[in-house]
């Protein structure tokens, strides 16, 4: 049986960004023997302008049918008027929630070559590679009851057990693979929510032995990660506290166009880059297609469970920008400046000249 994706590209640079995941996609997995179906739908104001709607039972159905889905980006200037639940960016929150995707997963990763355009000092990123686990459908955006009137507003962080356990056991399994280490973010010296959080990852981590399990409070996790983002390898953490260390996690490691997500649930997988449609640069082959790429890379990883393909993926990546080749978004005179279909070429060639270095033989799921 084939693993079946679904392919929703969506607006502005959504579509070349995933064209060019897509040629990596199917590049790696005829390589690797993986057996792959893709099948494209509209999603986003393209599906608004064809059907009235921004996601329709039929597209909603075809990611419930698949194995993974990958997503380009929605949104743009000519849909920011419709009312709220008309507008591409609904289609998305709908689509997660409708998913069941209560885990979301960002690598923050430093390609050397990108080293100085991080907004930390050379020697405090460098090295720096850990991925942060953020609780994705409860907590405090999703707590009851929640208002404001005249004189009051208030909101309700709450987790039960249920879900704090199961993305505590994915941020352990995903730690085994890696150094072996959890960091789970919270803020238990005031927050009761917090202290049963912890308690229930306490409970957890007694399954897995061979992995350190660190606590550490919120305000102290944010310093930590701009002072020496290399001590981390896994952070674990709640929603509220999640949508923020993953953005300062992201960026400290570069641009937008390079910053990769995925986002699991107990059936379903959803693969997206971080950033938008960036309707100020669409149609003119300029859009960074890395962070595209790299979720292809997570897919392998999480969807496949392929470790190798997933690590010489991003091994492509890192030679081609070590050899200076750039988008314009992350680019300078002293580099070679390359559109979206190059830079794709170039990344794939990479991934076939680092696949013969290492002499590799079939893999197979
Ligand atoms: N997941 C999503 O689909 C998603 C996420 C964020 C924003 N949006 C939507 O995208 C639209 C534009 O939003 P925005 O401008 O705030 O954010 P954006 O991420 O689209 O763009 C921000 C800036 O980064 C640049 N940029 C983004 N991705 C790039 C890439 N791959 N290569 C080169 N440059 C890149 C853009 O040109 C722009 O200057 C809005 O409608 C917004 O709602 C969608």
């Amino acid at each position: 049986m084939p693993q079946k994706i679904i392919l929703l590209p969506g607006d502005g640079i959504g579509p070349e960004v995933t064209e060019a995941a897509v040629s990596v996609l199917t590049y790696v997995a005829n390589k690797f023997n993986v057996d792959i179906s893709t099948k494209e739908k509209l999603f986003g104001g393209v599906s608004y302008d064809k059907f009235g709607t921004p996601l329709t039972q039929e597209t909603l159905q075809a990611c419930y049918d698949s194995d993974a889905v990958l997503l380009g980006a929605v949104g743009g200037y000519k849909w920011e008027t419709l009312p709220h639940h008309l507008k591409p960016e609904a289609a998305l929150l709908k689509l997660r929630k409708s998913l069941g995707l209560f885990t979301n997963i960002r690598p923050a990763r430093v390609y050397p070559a990108l080293i100085d355009s991080s907004s930390l000092k050379k020697e405090v990123i460098k090295g720096t590679d850990f991925i942060v686990f953020r609780e994705l459908t409860g907590g405090i955006y999703f707590g009851e009851p929640r208002g404001y009137d005249e004189d009051k507003g208030w909101n309700t962080m709450i987790y039960t057990k249920f879900e704090i356990e199961r993305i505590t056991r994915m941020a352990f399994e995903a730690a085994s693979k890696r150094k072996h280490v959890v960091t789970s973010v919270d803020k238990a010296n005031v927050l009761e929510c917090s202290q049963f959080w912890r308690k229930v990852v306490e409970e957890v981590a007694n399954n897995y032995p061979t992995i350190e399990l660190k606590n550490m409070y919120v305000d102290n996790a944010a310093m930590q990660i701009v002072r020496d983002p290399k001590q981390f390898d896994v952070i674990l953490t709640s929603n509220l506290f999640g949508d923020i260390i993953s953005d300062i996690s992201g960026m400290i490691t570069g641009s937008l166009g390079m910053l990769p997500s995925a986002s699991l649930g107990s059936s379903y997988a959803l693969y997206e880059p971080v950033h938008g449609s960036a309707p100020d640069i669409c149609g003119q082959n300029i859009a960074n297609p890395i962070a595209s790429i790299a979720s292809v890379a997570m897919m392998f990883e999480h969807t496949f469970d392929m470790h190798k393909a997933a690590e010489l993926i991003f091994n492509a990546i890192e030679r081609t920008l070590d050899e200076g080749y750039r988008t314009a978004d992350i680019g300078n005179e002293e580099n070679n400046i390359v559109g979206t279909t190059e830079m794709t070429k170039i990344i794939i060639q990479k991934f076939e000249e680092i696949y013969n270095e290492q002499a590799l033989g079939v893999f197979t799921l």
